[in-house]
């Protein structure tokens, strides 16, 4: 924006223009001579500091790091020990990760088309989400962005024929996952190719799942039976069912100018912010849908909390930074986490980890979940959007860990979770699995050689199911510090996903990631995000900054990126 300052400087030598300057300079001279002292001084003063301001801005684009995106200021960090094969440049590295795209949508196409996910072991197809087909509307923006047209031109064909107003018999509708995935995969392919059919399409699913605000409190309930056009009763729904459709119902209501979509989703945010917490910012993840109390459950930024405080911040940069509610809930929040959740290894001080919390925000977990390993790259954005330089630094500390829990196991790919110890003998059972007892604190045998080198051990669940939260992280730092050696680690993740996660039709998740039996651990499964976020994060990693720029869209949760609103009042009532 500052560089609007300099346009005043293009005066030109045209003899006409300067004659003008001229006689105006000499009108402004007898008006200066007719004013009062008083007028003068109230003038020269608001000369000096309109001068300051412009210099100080001047001051701030030119030597602030923080104040642009870079990705210019290249350094390589000495302590990265780099591979043999990172002469190859970036253009080359973003060329691998097109053709992984390419073989994984060739095998979509080939064997699952219109069905929900491939099954890349077997080449088999199954429906879990509805058969709607949704690894190909998550996947469109994918294929656009990196110039698959032809793939994105297939896609689109099939689902502007979709009818997402019927259902199979007896499903019912995940509200969240729909949003996240597929109106957010449609309203981006939409405002990409700005083909219609695509709006429409996702007004239609906007439409079939409003019946979910149907509830005594205007809670979400979290499934929907479009067939019978109402929602499912349930007693209670979780932070991020609720609370992560506030950017999709917004661009929704944007879009097609219909501002109802954007009130039902605010009214959720207004309710939680009013709604009484154990602690300032913390939100447990149970909501009662009758009382819209916050009623139990954990404190989490990992799954089923994670996406609600991602968004307080991303609502405010969608706003163009003028909603402060959304900021406030947003720093209030990371403030909290930062005093009550960021734990350290106690062998490697560099490993700093967000755990969680129980309910009363008293016992913490010490378990660092891949979910919340998106906090990283949230902390940083927020860092440069809200200034808080402290949260950067905490950022890469907490990028640091999450690049560990890939680098330190025997095939280079991240687990569901890592666990620390409490202290010296204390901390979570090894075997500790997903719906076991997070706090259950017990003495543990002293750590062996291998714990006090990595930092940290691992748990009962060791998958890898394609995830893409650290490459999110590692794509965000990279373009917000500049700094090279996060393309190096994100380029690391990639080749270890090729080596082992890759089959001939196209990627499935790994069972065991400390295990390198290779295609025994193979479990038949891969997830739209890989296609939507874990391809597109890894493409944009190694995409100049400016292209889908951090200052112009805010990805949603999904990554889908959203242009960020073009007027803060295109929308509001009157
Ligand atoms: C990379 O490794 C190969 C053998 O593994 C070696 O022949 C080659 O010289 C190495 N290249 C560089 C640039 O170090
Ligand atoms: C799956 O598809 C790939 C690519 O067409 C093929 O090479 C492979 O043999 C198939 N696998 C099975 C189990 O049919
Ligand atoms: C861990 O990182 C180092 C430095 O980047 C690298 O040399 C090493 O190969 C990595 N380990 C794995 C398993 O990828």
């Amino acid at each position: 924006m500052s560089s609007k300052i300099t346009i005043s400087s293009e005066t030109s030598d045209d003899q006409p223009l300067l004659a003008t300057k001229q006689t105006l300079g000499s009108r402004m001279k007898v008006r200066w001579r007719r004013m009062d002292n008083c007028t003068r001084a109230t003038f020269s003063l608001l000369f000096v500091i309109i001068c300051a301001a412009i210099a100080s801005r001047i001051f701030i684009e030119f030597f602030s790091p923080l104040d642009h995106w870079p990705g210019s200021r290249v350094t390589i960090p000495p302590d990265v020990d780099r591979d043999n094969d990172t002469t190859q440049s970036d253009e080359e590295r973003r060329d691998a990760v097109k053709a992984a795209m390419k073989h994984a949508w060739e095998g979509y196409r080939q064997y699952a088309f219109g069905d929900d996910e491939l099954q890349p072991v077997t080449n088999r197809s199954n429906n879990k989400w509805g058969g709607w087909g949704v690894t190909l509307v998550d996947a469109l923006d994918t294929l656009y962005i990196m110039g698959l047209h032809k793939e994105f031109n297939q896609g689109v064909t099939h689902v502007v024929n979709v009818d997402f107003s019927k259902a199979k018999d007896g499903y019912t509708t995940p509200f969240f996952e729909m949003i996240i995935r597929s109106l957010a995969g449609l309203l981006t392919a939409y405002e990409m190719s700005l083909d219609r059919r695509l709006l429409a399409k996702a007004q239609q699913i906007g439409d079939v799942l409003l019946p979910a605000f149907d509830t005594p409190t205007g809670i979400p309930y979290p499934r929907v039976d479009v067939n019978a056009k109402k929602a499912v009763h349930s007693d209670r729904v979780c932070l991020a069912e609720a609370g992560t459709v506030q950017l999709e119902y917004w661009k929704l209501s944007e879009l097609t100018g219909n501002p109802a979509y954007h009130e039902m989703a605010q009214r959720v945010v207004d309710i939680l912010d009013e709604a009484e917490k154990p602690y300032p910012g913390l939100y447990p993840i149970w909501i009662d849908t009758k009382s819209a109390k916050l009623v139990s459950g954990q404190i989490t930024f990992g799954g089923q909390g994670d996406s609600w405080y991602e968004y307080m911040l991303k609502q405010y940069i969608f706003s163009r930074r003028s909603n402060d509610q959304y900021r406030r809930m947003y720093e209030e929040s990371i403030d909290a986490m930062k005093e009550k959740m960021v734990q350290r290894s106690i062998y490697d001080p560099q490993m700093y980890y967000v755990g969680d919390l129980d309910s009363t925000a008293k016992k913490f977990s010490p378990k660092y979940q891949h979910l919340t390993c998106f906090v990283p790259g949230m902390l940083a954005l927020g860092s440069k959007v809200l200034d808080r330089p402290d949260d950067l630094e905490l950022a890469k500390n907490l990028a640091y860990t999450c690049f560990q829990m890939y680098n330190l196991t025997a095939t280079g790919l991240g687990p569901e979770y890592v666990l620390f110890r409490d202290s010296k003998d204390k901390g979570l059972s090894p075997s500790n699995k997903d719906g076991d007892d997070d706090f259950a604190i017990i003495k543990l045998a002293s750590s062996s050689n291998t714990e006090k080198k990595s930092g940290f051990y691992f748990g009962g669940n060791r998958g890898y199911i394609l995830r893409p939260e650290t490459l999110e992280s590692l794509m965000i730092l990279y373009r917000i510090t500049g700094d090279s050696m996060y393309k190096e680690w994100g380029w690391q993740i990639f080749k270890s996903i090729e080596k082992w996660t890759k089959t001939r039709s196209a990627y499935s998740a790994y069972k065991d990631v400390t295990s390198t039996k290779g295609s025994s651990e193979l479990s038949d499964s891969m997830e739209s995000f890989f296609l939507a976020e874990t391809l597109k994060y890894l493409y944009l990693l190694f995409s100049p900054a400016g292209y889908y720029s951090l200052d112009e869209y805010v990805f949603n949760t999904e990554a889908h990126p959203f242009k960020i609103l073009q007027s803060s009042h295109s929308i509001t009532r009157h």
